[in-house]
């Protein structure tokens, strides 16, 4: 049966206090909502409808820059989320199967969850609901269970007492042939304390047709929901907490885990080891006994098998470090391939550049790769040796098995095996420094006795 994927997120978000629609803001660099179509994979949705605000079309821009196809469906007024599932009709026009409705900023809802869900369905529920038994139950609608028959879910504002009282609650997702929803959400009216068209109403209707309608029930922490900028902090806690807890798992040692930041595609292999305080921005892998040393920050960047990383290391985006690297304290490493075995060990910046394999870069070493509106590339051998303090003004290239004169500035290529020096000549002048201070001396001497008598 196919599954087709209702994304409500056209709530105004006004608690985010934002410029920044609500399901953008990111968590483990991945946009909420964007963590919502994921937790739904394992149902290989067919189709994914985003139901946005007024001038949240471009969300689907973004949506695409993380490969997920949606279809926008605006929801111009916001009169419910019943209202808002309805918007989504036009778009699933024709299609056959389920729908599936989650919230845009509700990230953590697990696979394994929405499987039960389906596996309901399989079982005979017209429609199913996802509940959870809330510590405090706050607001949340509430499920009306007569033993695993969901007879009603009842808003707070709607419910009595003793509907209050009730602990399970509803967590807002739904899944339900995608004919029949629309259908029932037809019948839905606004006649209710918040004047609104609520999907809550569907169970309801379903009995009244003699349909049979059931809660599944999930974890509470699955159901959390991002409506401030403390909640975003409470969910990125959480999903940094889990991503630790799977490396740990996966044979990955961390030194001090919770001083460790990864982001939603970080991949580390076996047997690496990533001591305290380093950052994983996205698209980062590093390889099998590699390991990260402390107060380094990677994003966009490959580490190869047994490289070594920091501490105090700066891997940006196209730095792609091949077996048994080494990088040291202060080192920058941009766009750019560093061979085999080679060394960058101190204060040096490598950009846009490749470097062959067991080539010396020596400290300080730079890469001038920019000349205000051009890049351009360095490109330099295997078994090279760079003295500290070069300046490799771009485009250059150096071959293999050559050096340079530490200090040198090279804006000329560099034949394999040469030497290149590219720097002043040193003169040394004997007892000038001698001479030099002791005139430099006396002259500060007279100056401080004029000061005295005047
Ligand atoms: C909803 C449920 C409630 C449940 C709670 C769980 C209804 C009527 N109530 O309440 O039972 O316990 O979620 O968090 O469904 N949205 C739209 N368009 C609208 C209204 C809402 O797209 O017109 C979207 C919001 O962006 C949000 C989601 O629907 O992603 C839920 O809306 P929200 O206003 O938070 O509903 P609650 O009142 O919290
Ligand atoms: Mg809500």
């Amino acid at each position: 049966m196919p599954a087709h994927l209702i994304l409500l997120a056209a709530g105004q978000g006004t608690r985010m206090q934002s410029d920044l629609p609500k399901i953008l803001h990111e968590v483990g660099g991945l946009p909420l909502f964007v963590h919502a179509l994921r937790s739904a994979a394992p149902l290989e949705p067919d189709t994914q409808v985003l139901v946005v605000g007024h001038g949240g079309e471009h969300v689907a821009k973004v949506a695409e820059d993380f490969g997920e196809d949606v279809a926008v469906a605006v929801q111009e007024e916001q009169l419910g989320t019943g209202h808002a599932v309805l918007t989504a009709r036009d778009a699933l026009s024709g299609k056959a199967g389920d729908a599936v409705v989650l919230y845009g900023d509700t990230p953590f809802i697990r696979g394994e969850t929405l499987e039960r869900m389906r596996a309901a369905r399989n079982e005979g529920a017209d429609i199913v609901v996802l509940g959870f038994e809330a510590a405090d139950p706050g607001r949340y609608g509430r499920l009306v269970l007569d033993g695993d028959t969901l007879n009603a879910i009842v808003e707070w504002k709607d419910a009595s007492n003793e509907q209050r009282a009730i602990r399970t609650c509803n967590s807002g997702i739904v899944m339900a042939d995608a004919t029949l929803l629309f259908d029932l959400l037809n019948d839905v009216t606004n006649d209710n304390a918040q004047g609104e068209y609520y999907l809550t109403d569907v169970p309801a209707l379903a009995r009244a047709r003699g349909l049979v309608a059931r809660a599944v029930i999930c974890d509470e922490a699955e159901t959390l929901g991002v409506n401030s900028r403390a909640d975003l902090a409470a969910a990125e806690a959480a999903f940094q907490a889990r991503m630790r807890a799977e490396a740990l798992d996966a044979g990955v040692t961390l030194t001090a885990p919770d001083t460790v930041f990864f982001s939603h595609d970080t991949v580390i292999g076996r047997d690496a080891l990533i001591e305290p305080n380093v950052v994983f921005g996205p698209g980062v892998t590093v390889e099998t006994g590699a390991r990260i040393r402390a107060f380094s920050h990677l994003e966009g960047c490959h580490v190869g098998r047994g490289a070594i990383v920091g501490p105090y290391a700066r891997l940006r985006p196209g730095a792609e470090l091949g077996n048994d690297v080494h990088i040291g304290n202060f080192v920058e490493i941009k766009n750019a391939g560093i061979g085999e075995g080679a060394k960058v060990n101190h204060l040096s910046y490598v950009g846009d550049a490749s470097i062959g394999e067991k080539t010396n870069i020596g400290a300080g070493t730079i890469t001038c790769n920019y000349d205000g509106v051009f890049k351009h590339r360095t490109t330099i051998g295997a078994r090279a040796f760079i003295g500290s303090d070069t300046m490799l003004v771009a485009p250059v290239t150096v071959g293999d098995e050559a050096m340079t004169a530490c200090g040198s500035v090279i804006t000329q290529d560099v034949p394999a095996g040469a030497l290149a020096l590219a720097r002043g000549k040193q003169e040394n002048k004997p007892g000038f420094a001698t001479r030099l201070m002791g005139r430099l001396r006396a002259a500060k001497a007279a100056q401080q006795t004029k000061q005295y008598k005047g």
